[in-house]
């Protein structure tokens, strides 16, 4: 009697539960489907040709998850996309790559990716993104990969990039970033700041990094020119311009004093030789001419003064 009551309780319960899930996991998709919408509609993203009859997993660039149905990876580069991006991202609540690399997008990153928070990359470069670096970036505390390169972005490096402690890769050169690069206790296996308009020394964890990583920018020391360069105020590129001149410099007069030496032993030679030369009344050039049939007769009589003026006169 009593397991029945029990049995419909538990089974009404399981079906509600399913309903429940299912239902989410649709809604889920359905606001995904309007929040992919509304970008492709922002941004003039006609040609894309997403089929809106099927599902936006289908669609070109969007990947979802398999067993859920959520869009996990969201890849449209170079597609000519231009103006600002829609607030509507945030609603890829499982997105974990956005890549909208090379468009012509500008005006500020929406507020709302901070709130992806499931997002790991990050690849924005090549647009026209302007304003600050935006501190709901330091949010998303899964981002491994972060790429602002070739944008319009201004103002400073923020130091609350230490809360993304998981970055491996920040690309921010070709900006118009100022003020100085912040102490970063990140694992950066890969960093690019160069074309900024950046100052003051390199922190000493990015030290290590190539001097490439740094190129274009008023930052010095680590693999950039030291900061006790003489001339305090004027650029870290002056002092790497003087360093070079200097160098020539020399350079320039190592080889000159090599030459000059070189020329007086060749010189004081020739005197002496023509001095010798002189005393026996003969031609230095003829002489050395003879040299070599001198030594051979000289090999044999075991004189060679003899034998070369006996050459010599065989010449003449
Ligand atoms: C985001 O999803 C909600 C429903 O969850 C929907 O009402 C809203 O229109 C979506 N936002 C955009 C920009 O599509
Ligand atoms: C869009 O998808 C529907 C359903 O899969 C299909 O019937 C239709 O032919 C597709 N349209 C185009 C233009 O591919
Ligand atoms: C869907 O799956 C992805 C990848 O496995 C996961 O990150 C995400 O949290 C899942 N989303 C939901 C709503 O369960
Ligand atoms: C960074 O982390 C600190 C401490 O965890 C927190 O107080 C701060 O609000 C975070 N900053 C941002 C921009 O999220
Ligand atoms: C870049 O930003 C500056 C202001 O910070 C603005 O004057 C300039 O027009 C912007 N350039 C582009 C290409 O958007
Ligand atoms: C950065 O430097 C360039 C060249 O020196 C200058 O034209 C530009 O105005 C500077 N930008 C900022 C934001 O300071
Ligand atoms: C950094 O970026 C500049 C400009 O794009 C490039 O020339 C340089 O090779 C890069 N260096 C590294 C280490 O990525
Ligand atoms: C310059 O170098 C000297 C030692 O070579 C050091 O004592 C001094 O602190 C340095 N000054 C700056 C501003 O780095």
């Amino acid at each position: 009697m009593k397991p029945r009551p029990t049995l419909l309780v538990s089974i009404a319960f399981f079906v509600f539960l399913s309903l429940n899930s299912l239902s989410t996991v649709e809604s889920d998709l359905a606001s995904e489907r309007a929040a992919l919408i509304t970008l492709r509609d922002a941004v003039g993203g006609r040609s894309l040709l997403w089929n809106l009859s099927e599902s936006p997993c289908q669609w070109m660039g969007v990947f979802c998850d398999q067993k859920n149905s959520t869009v996990v990876y969201l890849k449209l580069p170079g597609k000519g996309f231009s103006g600002h991006l829609p607030v509507a991202l945030g609603n890829l609540t499982s997105l974990q790559t956005l890549s909208l690399r090379f468009n012509a997008l500008s005006g500020p990153i929406p507020a709302d990716i901070g709130d992806i928070i499931s997002l790991r990359n990050l690849y924005l470069q090549g647009n026209f993104f302007s304003g600050e670096i935006p501190e709901f970036l330091f949010k998303l505390k899964n981002l491994v990969r972060l790429n602002l390169a070739n944008n319009n972005f201004s103002g400073v490096i923020s130091p609350s990039f230490n809360n993304l402690t998981r970055l491996d890769t920040l690309y921010l050169e070709g900006n118009q970033l100022t003020g100085s690069i912040p102490d970063l206790n990140l694992p950066l296996g890969q960093f690019n700041v160069s074309l900024n308009n950046l100052t003051g020394p390199i922190p000493q964890k990015l030290s290590t990094m190539p001097a490439s990583a740094f190129q274009g920018t008023l930052l010095c020391g680590g693999p950039l020119v030291s900061c006790n360069g003489t001339s305090n105020g004027d650029s870290g590129g002056g002092d790497k311009l003087s360093g070079v001149a200097n160098a020539g410099i020399v350079i320039g007069c190592v080889i000159g004093f090599l030459l000059i030496v070189l020329i007086l032993i060749f010189l004081c030679r020739r005197k002496r030789e023509r001095k010798e030369a002189g005393s026996k009344g003969v031609e230095q050039p003829r002489e050395r001419e003879a040299e070599i049939p001198g030594e051979k007769a000289a090999g044999r009589s075991g004189n060679v003064r003899a034998g070369q003026t006996g050459a010599v006169v065989k010449i003449k």
